[in-house]
């Protein structure tokens, strides 16, 4: 029996993740790091947060990991993040672009500043961090840390796919990270920039608390789920870590759901 520990399979490289101080993107800063990689963990706010998270991952032995605060929908706070993590680790191999929020509302009574800030956030800010990271992995040419010039993974949604009243503005983010991921795919793949995104379903975070925490509300959220529990951010972690590494090397352009089948319209099972 073969009892050698796995190799770490993002040993040497280095990886940024947004709105990494909770939820998927604390979840995915700590995967990378485990699989060896260097992460650089962004946060907008509460920096002895995304500081204990960096102390642990740290602790932990394999990839380093450095706090570095930003705004993602602000282009100078993305460029000086960016320009923060190549100035700590040397350059970047693996950019996750997860940040997201939800500023829920029906349509007749959404602000204009719940939209703006929904886009901002979730969509431009996708934008920004994509363009920058293109930019550093072109500047610097290949590294033999990888099979790609660079990896780009974005964290969307089943609501790319699924809409979702009472929500248009962040459904309608979703959407447009669909279509930026899939373009983008396109035009970066003869670069061997690959670029693909992970599409959570209902995961226990602190965005959808009020889906979850209580029985009813999870009993309710569980009918919309198949396979009958609601996700945890190693679930989406582990198939991002996948994404970064040279085993998807041949994965281009393509949407994961990792969603215990939510996109499998589940009303159908017993309707129709
Ligand atoms: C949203 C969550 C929601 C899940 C499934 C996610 O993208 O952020 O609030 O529970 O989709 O509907």
């Amino acid at each position: 029996m073969n009892t050698q520990p796995a190799p770490h399979r993002l040993a040497g490289q280095n990886a940024l993740v947004t709105g990494a101080n909770s939820g998927i993107g604390e979840g995915i800063a700590r995967e990378l790091a485990a699989e060896g990689a260097n992460v650089a963990v962004n946060y907008v706010v509460q920096p002895d947060v995304a500081q204990k998270i960096c102390d642990e991952i740290n602790a932990a032995g394999a990839g380093k990991a450095v706090a570095i605060q930003g705004d993602v929908s602000r282009e100078t706070d993305v460029q000086a993040m960016f320009a923060a993590a190549v100035k700590q680790f040397g350059t970047l191999d693996i950019v996750c672009s997860n940040a997201g929020i939800q500023r829920d509302s029906k349509l007749v009574d959404m602000t204009l500043a719940q939209w703006e800030q929904v886009i901002g956030v979730n969509l431009t800010g996708a934008f920004l961090c994509a363009r920058e990271a293109a930019r550093e992995f072109t500047r610097r040419g290949m590294r033999d840390v990888s099979r790609a010039l660079g990896k780009i993974i974005f964290t969307s949604s089943v609501h790319q796919e699924i809409p979702w009243g009472g929500h248009c503005n962040y459904a309608t983010t979703k959407g447009g990270i669909m279509q930026l991921m899939e373009s983008i795919a396109q035009e970066l793949a003869p670069q061997k920039i690959r670029v693909n995104s992970v599409c959570p379903g209902a995961i226990e975070t602190a965005i959808n608390r009020k889906a979850w925490s209580t029985p009813q509300a999870a009993a309710s959220l569980e009918k919309l789920i198949p396979c009958g529990r609601i996700g945890v951010p190693a679930d989406i972690a582990k198939v991002t870590a996948w994404l970064a590494s040279d085993e998807s090397d041949y994965v281009v352009g393509a949407s994961i759901y990792v969603d215990g089948g939510m996109t499998l319209y589940p009303g159908f099972a017993t309707g129709g």
